[in-house]
């Protein structure tokens, strides 16, 4: 172990610096904004955090908690049960945390992942006092190198007064070289993204901050957490097979070819799930320019239909994490994890021309998507990187299952209570009854063609009938407003969206 702890802190300097979570978590104090790594549970830190909720059982110690996105190892759910978090940004998916924000304890500001340092460069949210970043080493000149996910980390580091590292020694050293950091100059003199395809290497393997504001080491040898995600079933391969069908029409009508173009993929069960459905596709040298890597990332290297995936982490189920990390160094040179503001830059999915594929809660009969909020007040997890995609994309595609809740809630409404994405950066909306492509089409097409393609029975006919009664009161995006949120109602008051 001591050796081992000597190997990865190669700036001598700072070995003095190592000390328990503890005394290290105490250079946070009440009321400071905390910058901490982890991205969708990956490279969290993990000490550090599980200290400070301890601590703040005993006094009184509120923070701000920005990360990259969600957080793994329970932070979220020990912090919030201890009292710790007053403010939260930019992504959750606990659900402790989830119910405090929704009972108005904790103050959530749901953000596209791409923003979050450009807000903290600009100055227009509160400076980060402290960073607490995950890594896997120290190099010689105090240069820190991330473990599974780079997120905000290296912005978090740079912009903080001060840095505290925790070496976790159970993450491979081979995951060194396997980062990308790069840090957009400060306006005027800001620069283009010099990316010009997936694979493109512009930066730094390590964080480069002046070593001297390392304040603490902590050493940990806690593996990440898993991913939650559950195996494709009949409805998500049916999703999967309708947007192959979908992308063999595109390369037969010469608009694609075999390769497609890069590819996005949103969190959670439902697009994992579509990504691992390409497995059995006729695509080949396929690329991702994408956030988080999931099992189906690596389904696909295995598949021998990806060439090479770009993302912010790399989150895996425990088989696929042993697989994966058991033999990493088959993998690394076709993976790079670059910062978030990066991964989810518009600049850079405009330019590569991403194929971008997210779930919504739901969708309305005009193509706008409610990733976010349960019957339009309730959070469920957040807008996460969906946003910064879907508006930029060659192609945005939104999916989802026809309906929840074993059948009482039908994921298409006649309007959605929370708007995430609008009508106007969708493309396609996909279930498992067929595919609404919506390019080209004015409203009262799209309603049509998302009605007779993505809707299940009897909601299909509902929602007929409700489209010929608001066309009778015409418009270009005709509504009947005293019924348009009925069916949210109807399930409030009787746990269903069905008509008695
Ligand atoms: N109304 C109420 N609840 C709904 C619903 C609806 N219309 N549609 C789905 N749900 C519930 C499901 O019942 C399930 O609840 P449970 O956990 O209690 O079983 C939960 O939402 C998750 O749905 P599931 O069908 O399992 O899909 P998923 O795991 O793929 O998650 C989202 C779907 C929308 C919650 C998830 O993708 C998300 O948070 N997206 C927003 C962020 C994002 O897109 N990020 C991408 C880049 S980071």
């Amino acid at each position: 172990m001591k050796t081992e702890y000597l190997d990865r802190i190669r700036c001598a300097q700072l070995r003095k610096r190592v000390t328990g979570a503890q005394e290290a978590a105490t250079w946070i104090k009440d009321g400071m904004t905390v910058g901490m790594s982890g991205f969708t549970r990956a490279g969290d830190v993990k000490l550090v955090p599980a200290a400070l909720a301890e601590r703040a059982r005993q006094e009184p110690l509120k923070i701000t908690l920005l990360t990259g996105a969600s957080l793994g190892n329970d932070t979220d759910k020990r912090l919030t049960e201890a009292g710790a978090l007053a403010r939260r940004m930019p992504f959750q998916v606990d659900p402790v945390l989830r119910a405090a924000i929704n009972r108005g304890e904790v103050m959530y500001i749901d953000q596209h992942l791409s923003e979050t340092v450009e807000q903290l460069r600009s100055r227009h949210i509160a400076p980060v006092d402290v960073a607490v970043v995950e890594a896997v080493a120290i190099t010689e000149t105090g240069a820190i190198i991330p473990t599974t996910s780079v997120g905000n980390s290296a912005s978090f580091a740079i912009l903080a007064d001060k840095v505290i590292v925790e070496i976790n020694l159970a993450q491979p050293t081979g995951l060194e070289g396997l980062h990308d950091i790069w840090i957009p100059k400060k306006r005027p003199m800001r620069e283009p993204i010099p990316i010009m395809s997936v694979e493109q290497r512009v930066g730094t393997t390590a964080i480069e901050i002046p070593p001297e504001k390392i304040v603490a080491i902590v050493l940990s040898d806690q593996p990440d957490s898993t991913s939650s995600v559950l195996p494709p079933d009949l409805e998500t391969a049916a999703i999967a097979g309708h947007l192959v069908r979908f992308f063999e029409d595109e390369i037969l009508a010469g608009r694609l070819t075999n390769s497609l173009l890069p590819l996005q993929a949103g969190i959670g069960t439902i697009a994992n799930a579509v990504l691992a459905g390409f497995v059995d596709s006729p695509f080949h040298g396929l690329t991702m320019y994408s956030e988080v890597l999931q099992d189906s990332t690596f389904d696909l290297f295995d598949a021998g239909k990806l060439d090479f995936a770009s993302g912010s982490s790399i989150t895996l189920s425990p088989e696929k994490s042993a697989q994966v990390f058991g033999a990493f160094e088959h993998y690394r040179d076709r993976l790079v994890l670059r910062p978030q503001e990066v991964s989810n830059h518009p600049e850079v999915i405009r330019r590569l021309g991403i194929i971008a594929i997210n779930t919504a809660l739901e969708a309305d009969i005009y193509g706008n998507i409610n990733s976010t909020h349960v019957g339009g007040t309730h959070m469920m997890n957040g807008i996460g990187g969906s946003g910064d995609f879907a508006r930029n994309a060659y192609l945005s595609i939104f999916a989802t299952k026809a309906t929840a809740k074993v059948g009482k809630v039908s994921s298409i409404v006649p309007m959605v209570p929370h708007v995430d994405h609008t009508e106007h950066d969708v493309d396609i909306i996909v279930t498992e009854y067929g595919l609404a492509d919506l390019r080209g089409l004015a409203p009262r097409e799209r309603a049509d063609v998302i009605i007779e393609k993505c809707v299940a029975e009897p909601y299909r006919t509902m929602l007929r009938a409700y489209v010929n009664e608001a066309r009778q009161r015409g418009g270009h995006t005709p509504h009947v407003l005293e019924k348009a949120f009925a069916w949210h109602e109807r399930y409030r008051e009787t746990g269903s969206m069905l008509e008695e």
